[in-house]
């Protein structure tokens, strides 16, 4: 039965398994392995589409991944990300959020930022979309924080995510990603919210966690951030398969009789 955003409102506490999956055979895959919801993220926009960043990514293609994750996980709570800009006024997330949940089928949309997009986290949830919040490494705008790297390690930083984070609880959020920051701001973030801190890169004091299914798998390329745990070295074993089937097609071994009318 798919989660209601009650269930997660009301999950402080609860050890929540959020994965991200892009596409029918991952989100059919994440939903059998039961995992709580799954995270249509803009990650899809390097993990899939092979953009260099998630700046790129469109709401079409955000809406695309999503009605095929949903497809593939009927039963699983589905969160979709807005993707970047498309919430830089209230008018174009409201309208950004309707044709993910709509359309798509998402039953939440999450975005990046602190207090600066309180406001807007505010004007949708009062418009009946539930938000999860996102601070800490936000990615739209990892340049700003100079590159894909740990955040609030200093005290001003840890200061302004605490901050970031408390605004969007005040503003209706239903939960928070906290993304690379360190396991003890993550831990007194989580003690001072409400509602459900969901960790990557940031310890094992929130109370959910989230990864990328493509690093869990080992589909996403060599390079493997200290924060991920891999699971499975997936692409290394279709490589090797997809050179034994043209081995055998060079070699006429495949196919054989079997494989045969
Ligand atoms: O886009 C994404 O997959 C995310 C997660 C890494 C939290 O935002």
């Amino acid at each position: 039965m798919r989660r209601t955003v009650k269930e997660f409102r009301e999950a402080k506490g609860k050890r929540l398994v959020y994965l991200t999956a892009y596409d029918y055979p991952t989100a059919r895959l994440a939903e059998a392995a039961g995992v709580d919801a799954i995270l249509v993220g803009d990650s899809l926009g390097m993990v899939v589409l092979g953009y260099p960043s998630t700046v790129p990514v469109s709401l079409e293609e955000m809406l695309h991944h999503t009605k095929a994750a949903r497809r593939g996980a009927p039963d699983t709570f589905l969160v979709a990300d807005l993707p970047y800009l498309s919430y830089a006024t209230l008018d174009r997330a409201l309208s950004a959020a309707e044709r993910l949940l709509k359309e798509g089928g998402a039953d939440a949309v999450k975005l990046e930022g602190g207090e600066e997009v309180a406001e807007i986290v505010r004007g949708l949830t009062r418009a009946g979309v539930p938000v999860l919040g996102h601070v800490g490494l936000t990615p739209q705008t990892a340049s700003q924080l100079g590159g894909y790297k740990l955040q609030g390690k200093r005290p001003e930083e840890a200061e302004r995510i605490l901050k970031g984070a408390m605004a969007l609880e005040e503003a209706g959020a239903y939960g928070v990603v906290l993304e690379m920051v360190p396991a003890l701001l993550a831990k007194e973030i989580t003690g001072r919210l409400s509602i459900h801190t969901v960790g990557i890169g940031a310890g094992p004091y929130t109370d959910a966690q989230v990864l990328v299914f493509h690093d869990v798998v080992g589909l996403y390329g060599e390079f493997k951030p200290r924060f991920v745990k891999r699971y499975l070295e997936a692409g290394k074993l279709i490589q090797e398969a997809l050179v034994q089937y043209a081995k055998e097609v060079r070699e006429g071994v495949f196919p054989g009789p079997e494989h045969s009318f």
